[in-house]
């Protein structure tokens, strides 16, 4: 199910907190960040913290520049983002600033916390959204997603949510404003806590830019771990990205489709990636990315295919369809994000295939526009 685009945002210090334990919020940010996440917070569609974030702070989270959301009006957006809180068991203080001040509100609680929290914030004009038992993230996702429109959702903490989402695997992005002070108190919050983290101690995220605002750093990374099994994480989308970007690139034909892929280890090392026709005129894209890996990478079998198109399961060019040369490799995991059409041969079924052999296949099918759109004049109307 499609999510929002997830961004976690945090100022932390240089030792990885959040917060101190005094009483006060400290400051870790200057002014010229607090106006960079103003910014952020414009451009966004929805800001969630968690209810400890909301006891231990009280903040407003608003835009607070009247240019921002004066330009959000124009935009014909909400004057404010729509404001979002986790709580698990609903008990909630009616007093706090988030309830009074900005736009919309919504709180994702469990089944038990939701007749609490209704209670608590009766009269208030609050939406209270019960998701199960447990605070299921995935259901918050695609309730904002599928119900309130939200597209783009800022997280502005606290460690626990950051946490939680990291290791889900459902964050697309990090921005962390590293700020020059020490905090040095073992009890403080942290920025993440302990645990499992997608793609083990050997991942390493994508740095995507570094911006000194004033006398913080502004680093900006992207998860790369693959997801697990079935389920599909924020990284599964980025790497499928690049394999429709890769299928862009492919020299035109008029006789064969447009496909790219990529192949990435279980902790988010790129292994290889191609595109159709790539090495030679009838080369399809996973041939060409999985011809450039060593057969016996001790890698391949907890790495994923990423194909803009499901790998082929019959072809007259060569002996072997991409299927089979998926299987041969031993790879156990495939994401697609567009189903084979009859163009070329009929009920292809290349993710059938590879299912009944026991590999994990995940379409995504948000991105099956972006995967056709090299082939628009094989589709025909
Ligand atoms: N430096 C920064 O950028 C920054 C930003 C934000 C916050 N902070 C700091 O972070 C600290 C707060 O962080 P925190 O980790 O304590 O709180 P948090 O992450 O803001 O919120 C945790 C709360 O959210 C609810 N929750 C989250 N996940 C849940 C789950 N899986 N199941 C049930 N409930 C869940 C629970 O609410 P209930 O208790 O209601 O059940 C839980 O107590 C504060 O010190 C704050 O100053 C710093
Ligand atoms: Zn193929």
């Amino acid at each position: 199910m499609p999510h929002p685009y997830v961004l976690l945002s945090a100022a932390v210090s240089l030792d990885g907190y959040l917060d101190d334990t005094g009483p006060e919020r400290l400051r870790l940010s200057g002014p010229a960040d607090f106006d960079r996440v103003d910014e952020v917070r414009a451009q966004s569609d929805a800001i969630l913290v968690g209810a400890g974030t909301l006891r231990a702070d009280n903040p407003r989270l608003l835009v607070n520049s009247a240019e921002r959301r004066a330009a959000r009006l124009a935009e014909g957006r909400p004057e404010y983002p729509l404001k979002v809180t986790v709580s698990g068991g609903g008990d909630l203080d009616p007093a706090l600033n988030f309830w009074s001040t900005g736009g919309e509100k919504v709180v994702y609680t469990t089944d038990k916390g939701a007749p609490k929290a209704t209670a608590a914030l009766r009269g208030l004009g609050v939406d209270v959204v019960p998701v199960g038992p447990e605070l299921d993230w995935p259901a918050v996702l695609e309730h904002l997603h599928d119900v309130r429109g939200i597209r783009r959702l800022m997280v502005e903490g606290g460690g626990r949510v950051h946490t939680q989402l990291l290791q889900e695997g459902l964050a697309d992005e990090l921005q962390l404003a590293l700020t020059p002070l020490l905090v040095g108190q073992p009890d403080a919050p942290r920025l993440f806590g302990p645990g499992g983290y997608p793609g083990g101690v050997r991942n390493r995220m994508r740095l995507v830019e570094t911006r000194p605002v004033g006398d913080v750093v502004l680093m900006r990374y992207v998860p790369t771990a693959p997801g697990a099994g079935g389920l599909a994480s924020a990284a599964d989308r980025h790497w499928l990205e690049l394999a429709c970007e890769l299928a862009a690139q492919c020299p035109p034909s008029r006789t064969a489709f447009s496909v790219g892929a990529v192949v990435v280890a279980s902790d988010g090392t790129e292994l290889a990636r191609g595109y159709s026709r790539e090495s030679d005129p009838v080369s399809h894209a996973e041939e060409a990315a999985l011809a450039k890996l060593d057969p016996a990478d001790p890698r391949l079998p907890t790495a994923t295919v990423y194909s803009s198109l499901e790998p082929c399961a019959r072809r007259a060019s060569r002996p072997a369809p991409c299927a089979r040369l998926i299987l041969e490799a031993g790879v156990r995991r495939v994401v697609t994000a567009w189903c084979e059409p009859d163009t070329f041969v009929p009920s292809a079924d290349g993710s059938g295939l590879l299912s009944a052999r026991g590999v994990d296949v995940v379409v995504l099918p948000e991105y099956g526009e972006r995967a056709a759109e090299p082939n628009r004049h094989l589709l025909g109307g």
